[in-house]
């Protein structure tokens, strides 16, 4: 989140707002203070269907209050806004407290595992994980009250 922040005009995120976005989570922590910002997500159109989530972070003093779920569905909101279908990210295999996050929110581990191979990690290799939940809407037929 410093990283992202330091950059007060979050320029390459804000640079085509048709197919960019960063989000952040704000709070007041008392009447008549400023706002904080508490948590923060970015997200990036890649093809006409599919967003990619980025930068999804919440300040360690405000983790567990729900704020990175309300940033996901605010993503969600966009994403259909933009005629995506589906969302998906990449994280690393030891953010366990990440991947709950996103299996509460509908994401769905693929099955596909990468390894990650750096000039600066050839011998401790990370693996990367990918998450993806699907916009579509599920037509089921609603049961009316004839049916019940
Ligand atoms: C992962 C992270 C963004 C979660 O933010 P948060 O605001 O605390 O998450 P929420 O309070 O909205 O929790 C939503 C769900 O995530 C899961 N979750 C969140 N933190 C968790 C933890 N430490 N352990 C297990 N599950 C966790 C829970 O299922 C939770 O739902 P529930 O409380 O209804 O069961 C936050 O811990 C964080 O910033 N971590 C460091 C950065 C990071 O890992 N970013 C993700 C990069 S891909």
């Amino acid at each position: 989140m410093k990283t992202d922040m330091a950059d007060s005009r979050l320029a390459y995120w804000t640079c085509d707002e048709r197919s960019r976005g960063f989000l952040v989570a704000e709070i007041t922590p008392d009447v008549g203070m400023s706002p904080i910002i508490v948590g923060c997500v970015a997200f990036k159109k890649k093809t006409d269907t599919e967003i990619e989530l980025n930068r999804m972070s919440v300040d360690y003093n405000f983790r567990g209050c729900g704020i990175a779920k309300v940033l996901l569905e605010k993503v969600n909101d966009l994403a259909a806004k933009l005629g995506c279908t589906s969302i998906y990210l990449v994280t690393t295999a030891p953010q366990q407290a990440a991947q709950n996050l996103y299996i509460r929110c509908g994401f769905a581990l693929c099955s596909k595992l990468y390894l990650h191979v750096t000039p600066l990690h050839c011998i401790h290799g990370i693996k990367y994980v990918e998450m993806r939940k699907s916009l579509q809407v599920n037509l089921q037929k609603i049961p009316d009250a004839g049916d019940r």
